[in-house]
């Protein structure tokens, strides 16, 4: 299975999404950079834009792109593109696998448009198995304990030396385990209610777009949920 085929095909695509003059959320992970590297080339072909990165792994890809790079202001941004662990058939994403969701959701949340890219596997019936979640670290067990009431199982996730695992927002990470999500919303709703929490992968009705990438390097258009944001000028 050549997955890069596929992730390459939908960044690739989501670039020539970008028009001259945007503002644009540069997402995080092996898809979004296709898109990051696509959007360099089209620069040097005289496009003219600026990025927003939503980690210090992306934020380096631009700059070795020569993608203009600020920070994100009340303004907001004209499109973000990012790519996500789980996609469901109404544009629901679970995002955070690479541990930057925070900052991803923001960015997507900012932009007037979001298009996710993702190779065909990340498509799922239903979303459910690993929800990554950034926590604060005071009283952890307690927030951890209140989660688990939730009906799943959350494991605070470690670095290769056995060290917790902090965000680059110097908050913890952990990864709750859910069999199954009976209600995707009243899920959400309790994560976001729980003290403690920072914030949580499920990206709801936040597509724009989904840009499917197939390993013989199509790629098939998802209309999501069609989202239009004021970015606020
Ligand atoms: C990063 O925190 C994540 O949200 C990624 O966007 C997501 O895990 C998808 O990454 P890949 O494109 O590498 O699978």
């Amino acid at each position: 299975m050549n997955l890069e085929t596929a992730k390459r095909a939908a960044g690739e695509a989501a670039a020539e999404l970008v028009q001259d003059g945007m503002r644009v959320g540069l997402g995080t992970g092996t898809t979004a950079r296709w898109f990051v590297t696509a959007l360099g080339h089209r620069i040097a072909a005289g496009l003219r834009v600026s990025g927003v990165a939503t980690s210090y792994a992306t934020q380096r890809l631009a700059q070795e792109a020569d993608v203009p790079l600020h920070d994100l202001t009340a303004q907001g941004l004209d499109l973000a593109v990012d790519g996500a662990d789980q996609v469901d058939p109404k544009g629901n994403l679970i995002k955070g696998g690479g541990g930057a969701l925070v900052r991803e959701k923001i960015v997507a949340a900012s932009a007037t448009r979001f298009v996710v890219v993702i190779d065909s596997t990340k498509l799922v019936p239903a979303l459910g198995g690993r929800l990554p979640i950034e926590l604060l670290g005071f009283g952890v067990e307690r927030t951890l304990a209140a989660l688990e009431r939730t009906g799943g199982r959350f494991f605070l996730r470690e670095t290769p030396e056995g060290e917790v695992e902090r965000s680059e927002n110097g908050n913890l990470l952990a990864d709750g385990v859910y069999p199954q999500i009976e209600d995707v919303d009243a899920l959400a709703a309790q994560l976001d209610a729980t003290p403690g929490v920072v914030d949580h992968g499920m990206f709801l009705g936040m597509a724009s777009l989904v840009l499917v990438g197939h390993e013989d390097g199509t790629v098939e258009e998802i209309n999501a949920a069609g989202r239009t944001v004021d970015a606020g000028g």
